[in-house]
């Protein structure tokens, strides 16, 4: 029986069931395939992506290419003679586990009707999607799931759908988060899966699965930065016929995965690639097979390779483990699978034994990564200079990260501050704002360029990212910090004042005859290791960053020079400080002694920074209050800057 769902009645359900907003976004590259005609090849107990030539845990219901076996590598499948879809371009492998009905302690592999969608929806038009690699292996869900929490899925991957007289009203189908249905499903049971689109372009497997990502909605939106390559999006569907063994009995409490769960939750499925990938890249460039919902065969040049005769007649070529025939009942479910609702995996006593793989299902597997031509080139950038990234937002976006404002910022601007601080990512935000980052954050994702068009404030020719998205920049040379214009091997860098009160708040001193020793020695006496000037004539000293300060700015934004000796920097004249950190290793300092403590008395409790009345006796010259009251930091337009989330 042929089960044929419109795609759109599949994403009304799904967004009945997870409350998703996919269908509310146009999507300027709406397309996707879908193929009709896969039949079974094997029922076996065999995943070449899990357990590479050994025994499966639980039996697998597996459609496609003919070399299936005990181990994968992608010469080998794509080199089969036949395969069970359709497409004979396509010699991949598609499984999810064996469905059985449960009823009087016998157990009966249902039969199920099976097809897929290829979902080749772009964020933009001009988005290429490209093959799955040669070697790709791929795997959705949790097979010890027991709610859809467990799965790690995002809503709407798996799904369960139970049609009722699908034809004539396919929305009065029922959607559930698992299989067990209080009713019967007179035309059978749907459960689907959706594989991420998103590949990280370097590894083909990883068993934690995080060489794949989905987009940021699933089937529309942008692929994370971290897996820019955008790939078909796989739904595989099966159909099980509930209908066929137990007519008009509801399905709850009645049905079991191969791995005896009786939640349902432990749907799960595998893809490995065996696809021919010229004639998957002709077709995922040919205008003609990019115009919408369509079955493969309405893609010219997926056509050329149907052969319903020689699907219908695959069989594995190099033989079976094992077999079984639908709707013939079994006492047991094969391998130690014991009904499994809740809690830990019941275990078997004794364990039942193993099947002996013939050699012939036995091979080399594949490598685990990728080595052919690059997929994409966002990462490559000649040493030493800064290359554009595109458009990115999401999350955090940066890893260690800061960021400043400047009301003239240019790219250039930006990216001389992040080469300063070792940082090889710059980031521009909005016009005015950069951010220097160590990495992308995994979470973030491309977007396209039309996102980033604020022009840069300082320069109106250039765009410097736009409303949360950032500019991106990468120069993979810049990670060694510089810091121009200072030797001082204690120097640690013109950084931020605080927003509430000083960046130190230890001690702090005014001192017309300022010099970078001078504050040091007073910090060591002190008996801090932090040591910053600011206005050429302010030292301050604690052990650790307060009040928000300390963050990293532009070196050109210290740039005051010290009241006593011109020749130095002693900070800026606004919120930047020039600082050092006393106990860097190697740091020798001046050499000059500390003040005896007896020589300067200085009263400056750890809330000095507030009011900033400081009395020194003998040495040093008081010029009054603190001349940086809080007030008049706040004024500076940045201020209201932190705590921004970007
Ligand atoms: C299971 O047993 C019940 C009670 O004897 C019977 O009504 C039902 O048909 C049996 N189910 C199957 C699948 O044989
Ligand atoms: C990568 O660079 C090559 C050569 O410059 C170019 O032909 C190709 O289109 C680029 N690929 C992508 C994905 O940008
Ligand atoms: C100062 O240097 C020490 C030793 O290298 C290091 O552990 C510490 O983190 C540094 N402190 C600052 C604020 O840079």
């Amino acid at each position: 029986m042929k089960i044929t769902l419109n795609l759109l009645s599949i994403l009304a359900l799904i967004n009945n069931l997870g409350g998703q907003e996919a269908l509310a976004a146009p999507d300027p590259g709406l397309a996707a395939w879908h193929l009709d005609n896969l039949y079974p090849l094997a029922t076996e107990r065999f995943d070449p992506v899990v357990n590479p030539n050994g025994v499966a845990s639980h039996l697998h219901r597996i459609v496609g290419g003919s070399q299936f076996g005990a181990n994968y590598n992608y010469d080998q499948y794509n080199g089969a003679s036949c395969s069970s879809a359709a497409v004979q371009a396509d010699k991949s492998n598609y499984w999810m586990p064996q469905l059985f009905w449960r009823e009087n302690n016998t157990y009966v592999p249902l039969k199920a009707g099976t097809r897929f969608y290829y979902f080749l929806h772009r964020n933009s038009p001009n988005e290429p999607v490209k093959p799955f690699p040669p070697g790709l292996r791929m795997l959705v869900g949790n097979l010890n799931a027991k709610s859809y929490g467990d799965t790690g899925l995002p809503t709407g991957a798996l799904n369960f759908i139970c049609l009722k007289n699908h034809f004539s009203t396919p929305n009065g189908d029922t959607a559930g988060p698992d299989f067990n249905f209080d009713i019967d499903c007179p035309q059978g049971l749907v459960t689907t899966v959706r594989f991420p689109t998103c590949w990280d372009g370097v590894n083909l497997y990883k068993a934690d699965g995080s060489h794949m990502k989905y987009t940021d909605n699933l089937q529309f939106g942008v692929c994370p930065l971290s897996h820019p390559v955008r790939i078909p999006g796989i739904m595989l569907e099966y159909t099980w016929q509930t209908y066929a063994y137990r007519p008009g009995v509801p399905l709850r409490n009645k049905l079991i995965w191969a791995n005896g769960d009786t939640t349902g939750y432990g749907l799960h499925s595998d893809f490995v690639n065996g696809w021919d990938t010229d004639v998957l890249n002709q077709a995922l460039n040919d205008p003609d097979c990019l115009t919408g919902d369509m079955t493969m065969t309405a893609c010219p040049t997926l056509a050329m390779y149907m052969n319903l005769g020689t699907a219908q007649n695959c069989q594995p070529e190099r033989g079976v483990l094992e077999s079984y025939t639908d709707f013939q009942p079994l006492g047991a479910l094969p391998g130690c699978n014991l009904p499994w609702s809740s809690g830990s995996k019941p275990a078997c006593n004794p364990n039942p034994t193993q099947p002996t793989i013939p050699a012939a299902l036995k091979g080399t597997d594949g490598s685990l990564t990728y080595s052919g031509p690059p997929y994409t080139n966002s990462t490559s950038s000649p040493p030493n200079t800064w290359t554009r990234q595109g458009c990115i937002g999401g999350q955090t976006s940066l890893t260690n990260s800061f960021q400043y404002s400047d009301a003239a910022m240019t790219q250039d601007k930006c990216q001389s501050t992040c080469g300063e601080w070792g940082m090889q990512y710059s980031g521009l935000l909005s016009g005015q704002y950069c951010v220097c980052g160590s990495d992308v954050d995994p979470g973030a994702f491309h977007y396209a360029d039309s996102n980033c068009n604020s022009k840069c404030a300082g320069d109106a020719t250039k765009t410097c990212g736009g409303n949360g998205k950032l500019e991106l920049f990468r120069n993979p040379s810049a990670t060694t910090v510089i810091h121009p214009g200072i030797t001082d091997p204690q120097y640690i860098g013109c950084r931020r004042e605080g927003s509430t009160g000083h960046a130190l708040s230890a001690a702090y001193i005014n001192y017309d005859g300022m010099t970078i020793e001078w504050c040091k020695n007073y910090c060591k006496a002190q008996k801090q290791s932090i040591a910053a000037i600011e206005f050429g004539r302010t030292c301050m000293c604690g052990n650790s960053w307060t009040n928000g300060g300390g963050t990293p700015y532009p070196q050109n934004q210290c740039n005051v020079p010290c009241k006593g000796n011109t020749n130095q920097i002693c900070g800026g004249s606004q919120i930047t400080l020039s600082t050092f950190n006393l106990t860097l290793p190697g740091g020798g300092g001046s050499g000059n002694p500390s003040p005896s403590p007896s020589s300067a008395s200085v009263s400056a409790s750890s809330s000095a920074t507030q009011s900033g009345v400081v009395t020194v006796t003998k040495t040093v010259t008081i010029t009054g209050t603190c001349s940086t009251p809080a007030g008049r930091r706040r004024n500076h337009r940045d201020m209201k800057l932190f705590g921004q989330v970007i």
